[in-house]
């Protein structure tokens, strides 16, 4: 590349993402790539959420479920304690942002729209595919809340390790559940070579409305 212009490059001067996809489609095809591209945690995805007055605060979380079918319920899911700071936000303000950046694949996808509670068979069957040792850590904690001091909850770990160790497996606490973020917004966004990266947006109204798309400057 010339240092006079940064669009003699031809590659450079045009958008590799797709007008018109399907962004599930496309979604699925760099989720894939990440598997393979991305060592740790390609499933890893900041969760945003906010106040019902718009104080918005972040997380990371893992992705556990994804795809437009009725049995992946529409969208992207994740789990977690509803009794935490994010659930507390969640069930006052059913809305999310999601964020997933692979650094070595010089990728990000922004998701937005709204949560929907996951339903309790799927959650279950979730929590009781996770490791025994998952189950009661997860089980154990009061998320988000005061802890005062870290041998309370080591306590209450060997505790329900002790009580549910023949059965192999710990019933799921009723606030530990699962949402989905039905999209209404999805942007790819691909980092190329002096700063001219590329993005585009897909919008939609509902649930089941078609998707426009637009290329928007970096
Ligand atoms: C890579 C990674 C993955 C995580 N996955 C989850 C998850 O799937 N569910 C969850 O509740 N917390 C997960 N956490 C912990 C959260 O980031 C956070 O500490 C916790 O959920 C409490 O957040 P809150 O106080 O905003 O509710 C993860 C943390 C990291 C770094």
């Amino acid at each position: 590349m010339s240092d006079t212009t940064p669009l003699d490059d031809a590659q450079l001067a045009e958008s590799v993402l797709p007008a018109g996809a399907d962004p599930f489609v496309l979604f699925e095809e760099w989720f894939a790539a990440a598997q393979v591209g991305e060592m740790n945690d390609p499933n890893a995805m900041a969760l945003a959420t906010a106040t019902p007055d718009g104080a918005p605060s972040v997380r990371m979380v893992l992705l556990k479920g994804h795809g437009s079918s009725e049995t992946a319920g529409g969208g992207f899911t994740f789990f977690t304690n509803a009794e935490s700071r994010k659930g507390g936000q969640i069930r006052a303000n059913m809305q999310a942002a999601l964020l997933f950046h692979w650094k070595s694949l010089r990728r990000q996808i922004r998701i937005e729209g709204p949560l929907a509670e996951v339903s309790p068979e799927r959650v279950d069957a979730y929590f009781h595919s996770r490791p025994y040792k998952s189950q009661v850590g997860s089980a154990a904690s009061d998320q988000s809340r005061a802890l005062p001091d870290r041998q309370t909850y080591l306590d209450r770990v060997q505790e329900l390790w002790a009580a549910h160790e023949a059965e192999g497996k710990v019933p799921r606490p009723p606030h530990w559940t699962g949402f989905t973020l039905s999209p209404r917004r999805i942007e790819f966004w691909i980092d190329r070579d002096n700063r001219l990266h590329d993005r585009r947006e897909f919008i939609r109204d509902g649930a089941d409305g078609p998707w426009s798309d637009t290329l928007l400057y970096p």
